[in-house]
């Protein structure tokens, strides 16, 4: 496993994350923990989870799981989604995210975060306070690094321009959506993050499972799967993954599949690797043979024709002002 700098920090962090997020819910403690040792052993060193991840129950497996090298491990966790039924247990006031530390903390049984996320953008808190509370957070030592989520482009670059003119701490990574049936952030929101030196961490960097292969056009998907039992709210929604589109990219996978001998995953979490502004895509899974699959996609790389070829599968579309303003710069 490679090292990565966390954006323009000093932090290295493995260019393969561990996302927690099944711990407790898919993968019981037992399973997790394994889960968590085959990574280490493999030489990942960055663990993301979150407050609301199973109600805390992923946090405190995960605290549990990294005790004995706790120091030697990045840890990410997040807070803004409601922990409770009350008007302050919600949000990104300086009150939630201070209470919000000292419980996953606890949890966590641990004394430091190192990276403290912001789960979502909240239009009901103004940016100032949520700043001015994660500043006070890392000067009080209980968190090293402060990174954001689910943030739109404006919301990123309102934020670090805040940051640096009142002197507080800036997010120095955001976690979006991003994989190769879901592309949007090319747009905006990753030019950002490589202008203002931003890392990023995309989670669902398979789609919640669509890339790795064993979904087929025309079938159902295999019960019991994430994905079959996705909710149209969710993100990885059956009819929201199972388009023409979609299946033109697996098409294109599995043909380089055939010719690398690597998986859809490996392929699929290969190409993000190879993406300039990706640090590295945080992997999900619920089992040992899923996660070993995954580990499979660091240690080697895709040639330039073969990421062009994925790139333009799925391409977003062409749009304006971007066409506009990339034609200007012919001129
Ligand atoms: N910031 C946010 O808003 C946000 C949102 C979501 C996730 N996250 C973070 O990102 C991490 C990863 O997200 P994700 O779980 O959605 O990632 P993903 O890799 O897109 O999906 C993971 C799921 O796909 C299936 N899968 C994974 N590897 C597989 C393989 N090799 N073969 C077959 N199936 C495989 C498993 O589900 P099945 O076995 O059920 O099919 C697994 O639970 C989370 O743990 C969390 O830390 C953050």
């Amino acid at each position: 496993m490679k090292y990565r700098r966390l954006g323009d920090t000093g932090l290295m962090v493995s260019e393969l994350c561990l996302g927690c997020m099944t711990f407790g819910r898919e993968a019981d403690e037992e399973d997790s923990k394994k889960l968590v040792a085959r990574f280490l052993e493999a030489g990942g060193n960055f663990l993301d989870t979150a407050d609301v991840y199973t109600r805390g129950v992923s946090e405190e497996i995960t605290g549990r799981a990294i005790k004995s090298v706790r120091d030697d491990v990045v840890l990410a966790t997040k807070v803004r989604f409601p922990m409770g039924d009350g008007p302050n247990d919600v949000g990104l006031s300086r009150k939630h995210i201070t209470r919000g530390c000292e419980d996953s903390l606890r949890r966590l049984g641990t004394d430091y975060i190192d990276l403290y996320q912001v789960h979502c953008w909240d239009a009901a808190t103004p940016l100032e306070e949520t700043l001015g509370a994660l500043t006070d957070l890392v000067r009080a030592g209980k968190v090293r690094y402060i990174g954001v989520s689910n943030f739109t482009a404006w919301q990123i670059m309102k934020s670090v321009s805040l940051s640096d003119a009142l002197g507080l701490e800036r997010f120095v990574c955001l976690q979006p959506q991003y994989s190769l049936i879901e592309r949007n952030v090319e747009y905006e929101i990753l030019p950002a993050c490589l202008e203002e030196g931003l890392g990023v961490i995309p989670w669902s960097p398979l789609g919640g499972g669509f890339l790795s292969g064993k979904y087929r056009r025309g079938e159902a998907p295999p019960r019991g799967s994430r994905i079959s039992e996705a909710e149209e709210s969710m993100e990885e929604y059956w009819d929201r993954r199972a388009t023409e589109r979609n299946w033109a990219v697996l098409d294109v996978v599995g043909e380089i599949g055939e010719a690398t001998g690597k998986s859809y995953a490996q392929i699929a979490l290969n190409w993000l690797l190879r993406q300039p502004a990706v640090t590295a895509p945080i992997v999900g899974a619920r089992t040992l043979e899923q996660l070993e699959d995954n580990l499979g996609a660091a240690g080697w790389e895709l040639d330039e024709d073969q990421v062009d070829r994925i790139s333009e599968a799925g391409a977003p579309e062409d749009t304006y002002p971007h066409r506009f303003i990339r034609n200007a710069q012919r001129v």
